[in-house]
């Protein structure tokens, strides 16, 4: 190989060295929030969970709203604790800021859990609201004689009897057994539900069905819409405890600008993109380049 054709060669494969470093300056500028929350999560069961909700073990909580934390239940659900309660989350309606819940006392439709462990429940300092409230009295700790007006109000407790009773009565607020209830049970708390048409004028409420359907509520965060729209993930930044959206670049107040959205929507430039990544980690590992400069003899 005489003087000239070497330079060439060398010149060229320098051109090229540049070139595939450039691609790997963009491959790691890739903005690293945008890749973590990039991932759809969810529980064995239930329903997909994405912002402003994120699962607490499984993800960063920047890929979420503060105070939107959940947790995978045991058995697979995902569960919200509110005021010491558990709640399932049943389905999220990201369109309409709505979701449903039930207390895990009555995830079951064959049988109750636990119902004298339901706490008073508070929303208090929760980004949420309910969407339609009524309520439902727990009555517990209650006299042995069952009188005929309150009978219809039984309703069984699964704690397997260890604190007295294992039964105890349910009833709305406006029901006309309430005070002679109160005069024969020792403690009583409000669980929220949700009723439907005329379910609360009907006289004969099947409460359980009431309970274990659950309630909705509204939630109160940054809307997710225009970031998605534009390709980003949403999130949050604990520092300036703002709203993010997440795009390729870096992290933007609102949504993505439109160059970075060409980029994820342009598939062939994506797979580009990724292909030279792959490529860096391939001249990483192997020393590729040594390799080449070995057999071209330069
Ligand atoms: C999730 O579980 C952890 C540990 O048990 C607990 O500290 C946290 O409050 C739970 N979060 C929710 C949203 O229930
Ligand atoms: C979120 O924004 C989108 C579009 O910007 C809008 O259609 C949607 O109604 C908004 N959602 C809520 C709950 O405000
Ligand atoms: C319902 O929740 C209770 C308490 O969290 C749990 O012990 C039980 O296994 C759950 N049952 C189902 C069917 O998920
Ligand atoms: C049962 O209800 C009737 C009316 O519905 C009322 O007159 C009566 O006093 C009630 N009895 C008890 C023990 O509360
Ligand atoms: C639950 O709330 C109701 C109404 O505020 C109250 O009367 C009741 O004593 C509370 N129960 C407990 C156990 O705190």
């Amino acid at each position: 190989m005489n003087q000239e054709k070497r330079y060439i060669l060398r010149a060229s494969l320098n051109l090229c060295v540049f070139c595939f470093i450039l691609q790997i300056d963009k491959c790691s500028a890739v903005d690293p929030q945008f890749v973590v929350c990039n991932k759809p999560v969810n529980c064995r069961y239930g329903p997909r969970i994405s912002f402003p909700f994120y699962i607490e073990d499984v993800q960063k909580s920047y890929c979420g709203y503060p105070g939107f934390g959940l947790n995978c239940s045991e058995q697979g659900f995902p569960v919200v604790h509110i005021a010491g309660n558990e709640y399932v989350v049943e389905d999220i309606r990201y369109q309409d800021h709505t979701f449903q819940l039930k207390n895990s006392v009555f995830n079951s439709s064959v049988s109750n859990g636990c119902v004298s462990a339901i706490k008073n429940v508070s929303l208090y300092n929760r980004p949420f609201d309910f969407v339609k409230k009524s309520k439902i009295y727990l009555l517990s700790k209650c006299d042995g004689s069952i009188s005929q007006n309150l009978s219809k109000h039984m309703i069984e407790f699964g704690c397997g009897g260890e604190n007295g009773n294992d039964w105890g009565y349910a009833m709305i607020a406006e029901d006309e057994s309430f005070e002679s209830a109160l005069q024969v049970c020792e403690k009583h708390v409000m669980a929220p539900v949700e009723m439907l048409g005329d379910e609360g004028s009907n006289r004969d409420v099947d409460y359980l069905v009431l309970l274990r359907r659950g309630f909705r509520l509204k939630w109160t965060a940054a809307n997710c819409s225009e970031c998605v729209e534009s390709r980003g993930h949403c999130g949050f930044d604990v520092n300036t405890y703002q709203f993010k959206c997440f795009c390729t670049d870096r992290s933007h107040a609102l949504s993505c600008p439109p160059s970075t959205a060409k980029i994820k929507t342009d598939s062939r430039h994506s797979f580009l993109l990724h292909r030279s990544c792959d490529f860096a980690l391939l001249l990483e590992k192997k020393d590729f380049l040594a390799q080449q400069s070995q057999v071209l003899g330069i």
